[in-house]
């Protein structure tokens, strides 16, 4: 039976370059997830796009002298162009500055408002003396409430992930003038009740399927949950650059970023469903209790705003259809499997801390899947993990390299040299032939359950296993011995490695999309096993936007061990992998 599978990734800021840490942590799982299920035969709808809003994006547009929709669409394109690159197969990438975006944002607020999730009130907020300003979020930095980190956000802490109000920062300071000279002044916004949620988190953060939630976010958000200290949140500021709050009176402040972005996942089903001119599917993945599930792909400093907030929000909304009673309620994650950071030595992989390396520059230097590799087997899934140059060479020439791409190499060049250059007629196998065949076979379904559990690293390692155990096979029967006395047996040998490579052709393929490809085509298939990735311009009526696309209708239900047919004429094949210079660990060193 076919499912459907929402897969919802983190909106990134459109103000800084994304890097590998942000690969590791929260694009790639995703990808690998979606290719996945696509291939497994379910339908898949994998939207995201870039988060326009907030202090992030007029923080930098202040540094750099130009407006923040200037800095918004530079970013925009520059992620657009590294997602395309990285195959990343977004169904739609969007951003949240569309009229789409607004109106859904705005229904949202009005609901909440007028079912008592958002009130509004008097607040005290840091206003700098000096500087004539308000210091919300992003321009006001101190010491943490809870965990004493002397770099604390306004509204965040990067070091505990902690979410407060910037009254609560100790020693606080503006991030424009480094003044201390911070008063109180009372100002009015509008909050979310996440108190009025509490009850409602609570019993859903103890339903038994989240059995299967990973520890660190499960943990964090009960934890939360269950100390009762959820209560009113700010989701308005007093900033000129954001959505507008659709209740008359409020010109001159704007909404949250954190409350919008979001939000986006829902929007941007609905943008989706416009485009493919069916405006009321969108439904299809939003319904709770429906065949739908849905998946949240972010870093832990994410956690809060995935695993308590936005929940809050989708409860808070109640029914879809506005009637009391009426229909479904909208969908709540199905899972939020959030990565921890991947980190560069001792740096937290951060835009702000510099010496990182942007997707752009990653792709344009090594291959994309030797990155896709070394980053899915380095990804910090449990932990906080390291990057180093040496442990990627490593990774790409010892594994990768040595034991799949070889494998490949030597199977096809042998094949298309000694056998006129198509796959050989086996003869009957034995029992070590039959025995590997079933060993690899088996794949489909023990590898296909750990990507579908979120699980990729172990999916990786569960098929380089297999792949390594055709390279003992191949080493036992030596068919380049075998052919000097007896060339049927060896042909029965390529042919039975033949196949094992062509089903392992799949089972990398989620993580490994454009040399499974290439050795597909090498195998002498035509065709593609997965759709295009293609920019389109929308327009609406706050302007055009560039916007990813993924065109899955070539490709879909290719998880299945199909055989190899005997005689099928190879392409004349090259090394799938590029083995790496020792000198890139100083090379790259010196660039940083
Ligand atoms: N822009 C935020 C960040 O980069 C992430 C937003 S995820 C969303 O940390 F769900 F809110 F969109
Ligand atoms: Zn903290």
């Amino acid at each position: 039976m076919t499912k459907r599978i929402h897969v919802c990734v983190a909106w990134p800021y459109a103000a800084g370059e994304r890097h590998i840490g942000h690969l590791a942590g929260a694009y790639l799982p995703p990808d690998i997830f979606a290719r996945y299920h696509r291939l497994a035969g379910n339908q898949v709808l994998m939207v995201s796009g870039s988060d326009t809003h907030g202090t992030p994006i007029t923080l930098r547009a202040d540094q750099e002298g130009v407006s923040p929709a200037d800095v918004v669409q530079r970013y925009h394109g520059r992620f657009v162009e590294g997602f395309l690159r990285f195959g990343l197969t977004f169904d739609l990438y969007t951003h949240t500055d569309t009229q789409n975006h607004w109106d859904v944002t705005h229904d949202l607020f009005l609901r909440h408002l007028e079912r008592g999730y958002i009130y509004s009130d008097v607040q005290q907020q840091l206003y700098a003396v000096d500087d004539q300003r308000w210091l919300p979020d992003r321009y006001v930095e101190g010491v943490c409430p809870f965990c004493g980190f002397a770099q604390a956000r306004g509204d965040q802490c990067d070091n505990c992930g902690r979410t407060y109000d910037a009254v609560e920062l100790k020693n606080p300071r503006s991030k424009i003038s480094g003044s201390a000279n911070i008063e109180t002044r009372p100002t009015e916004h509008f909050f979310l009740d996440l108190g009025k949620a509490n009850d409602f988190l609570i019993d859903w953060l103890n339903r038994p399927d989240k059995a299967d939630w990973r520890p660190n976010v499960l943990n964090f958000a009960r934890a939360q949950a269950e100390s009762r200290e959820l209560r009113g949140r700010p989701i308005t500021r007093d900033l000129d650059w954001g959505i507008t709050i659709p209740v008359p009176g409020y010109d001159d402040k704007r909404i949250y970023v954190w409350y919008d972005a979001v939000i986006g996942y829902l929007s941007a089903t609905k943008e989706w469903a416009q485009i493919t001119g069916q405006p009321e599917a969108w439904q299809d993945w939003w319904q709770e209790g429906g065949a739908v599930e849905s998946f949240y792909f972010i870093g832990k400093d994410n956690i809060p705003f995935h695993a308590i907030i936005w929940p809050a929000m989708l409860h808070g909304y109640g029914p879809i259809a506005a009637a009391p009673g009426a229909g479904p309620w909208l969908k709540l994650p199905s899972d939020v499997p959030a990565n921890e950071y991947l980190t560069l030595g001792d740096f937290k992989f951060s835009s702000s801390y510099g010496n990182v390396i942007s997707i752009n520059e990653a792709a344009e230097r090594y291959q994309v899947d030797a990155w896709r590799y070394a980053l899915t087997a380095m990804a910090p899934e449990a932990n906080d993990s390291e990057f180093t140059w040496q442990e990627f060479v490593r990774r790409v020439n010892t594994e990768l390299v040595a034991n799949w791409g070889n494998l490949v190499n030597r199977m096809l060049s042998f094949t298309y040299k000694q056998f006129n250059g198509r796959v050989p007629e086996p003869g009957p196998l034995d029992t070590a032939d039959q025995a590997l065949l079933t060993t690899v076979l088996a794949g489909f379904d023990s590898v296909g359950a750990l990507y579908a559990a979120r699980k990729f690293k172990a999916a990786l390692d569960a098929a380089l296993r297999l792949s390594q155990e055709v390279n003992r096979y191949i080493n036992d029967r030596a068919p380049w011995q075998q052919i000097k006395s007896d060339r049927a047996a060896a042909g029965t040998s390529v042919y039975v490695a033949l196949q094992a490579i062509d089903w392992l052709k799949l089972l990398f393929a989620p993580v490994l999309p454009f040399s499974s490809q290439q050795l597909h085509a090498y195998l002498g298939y035509e065709g593609q096993l997965f759709g295009r990735q293609y920019t389109q311009e929308v327009a609406d009526a706050r302007g055009q936007h560039l916007a990813l696309r993924y065109d899955h209708s070539a490709a879909a239900g290719r998880w299945q061990a199909s055989p190899l047919p005997a005689g099928q004429a190879l392409h004349k094949p090259e090394a799938l992998f590029i083995k790496l210079d020792d000198s890139v660990v100083a090379e790259e060193l010196s660039r940083m």
